[in-house]
């Protein structure tokens, strides 16, 4: 290597260094910031009687239902409003749930259904220093919609071994209204681009009709009241 090249490398060598190691710049108003990552929805259900002494009566001992967790695609997009307050709206592929029984009909597959948990917050961005790492707080409303709820043979089979006649059951949840709360974090790769961590505890309740023959049998209200992680990226436009 001659001279000249040595130069220009250590010269790009130290103006790379010290980029990354020092702060970048903090957000600024007008700022949007898109996030996309796989985020994970984890109920923390619970329910009112179905078939069981605490519902119809068709069966002995108290029942409920019990929502699984659901994998999914999430993004966001936030507008900064101002260097520290920013405006989010959480969107998602559809999530789909198994909805089983528990207490007396454990383990019995009712069915499932997809939901959509779109929510807007106000998120509040601390400063944090000069570090690369941002964490921000939001708290917002979640609205929940259900829909393809469907139901399962099993479900259809159990009833008609105690009620005979019965040829069709459906499903129907009611769309959901509440609070949502958020944790997150950012750490700063490039000016634009970041890695992304964040959690939501979403307020989410529904009433579950159950249809047998086309009539309404039982309206049970579910609790799902779930924790939602995402794990991504976010990418800054200015
Ligand atoms: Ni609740």
């Amino acid at each position: 290597m001659n001279h000249l090249v040595k130069i220009a490398v250590g010269a790009t060598f130290a103006t790379t260094l010290s980029i990354s190691s020092t702060a970048l710049e903090a957000h600024q108003q007008g700022d949007l910031i898109f996030r996309a990552g796989i985020a994970r929805v984890m109920p923390n259900d619970d329910s009112d009687g179905v078939i069981g002494s605490n519902g119809l009566g068709l069966v002995a001992g108290e029942d409920g239902v019990s929502v699984d967790g659901a994998t999914g695609v999430g993004f966001s997009g936030t507008w900064m409003m101002t260097e520290r307050w920013g405006l989010d709206l959480l969107a998602a592929l559809p999530f789909t749930h198994d909805i089983r029984g528990n207490g007396a009909i454990e383990g019995l597959d009712i069915g499932e259904t997809k939901h959509l948990p779109p929510t807007l917050s106000l998120q509040y961005y601390p400063d944090f220093g000069s570090g690369r790492f941002q964490p921000y707080v939001g708290l917002g409303i979640n609205y929940t919609l259900f829909f393809e709820e469907d139901t399962d043979s099993e479900l259809t089979g159990a009833l008609n071994s105690i009620l005979g006649g019965v040829t069709s059951t459906e499903l129907e949840l009611e769309d959901s209204v509440g609070l949502a709360a958020q944790l997150g974090a950012d750490w700063q790769l490039t000016e634009k681009l970041s890695f992304n961590a964040s959690v939501w505890y979403m307020d989410i309740d529904t009433e579950a009709s159950v249809k047998v023959n086309g009539a309404t049998a039982v309206k049970v209200d579910v609790e799902i009241d779930p924790w939602v992680a995402m794990l991504g990226v976010a990418y800054r436009f200015r």
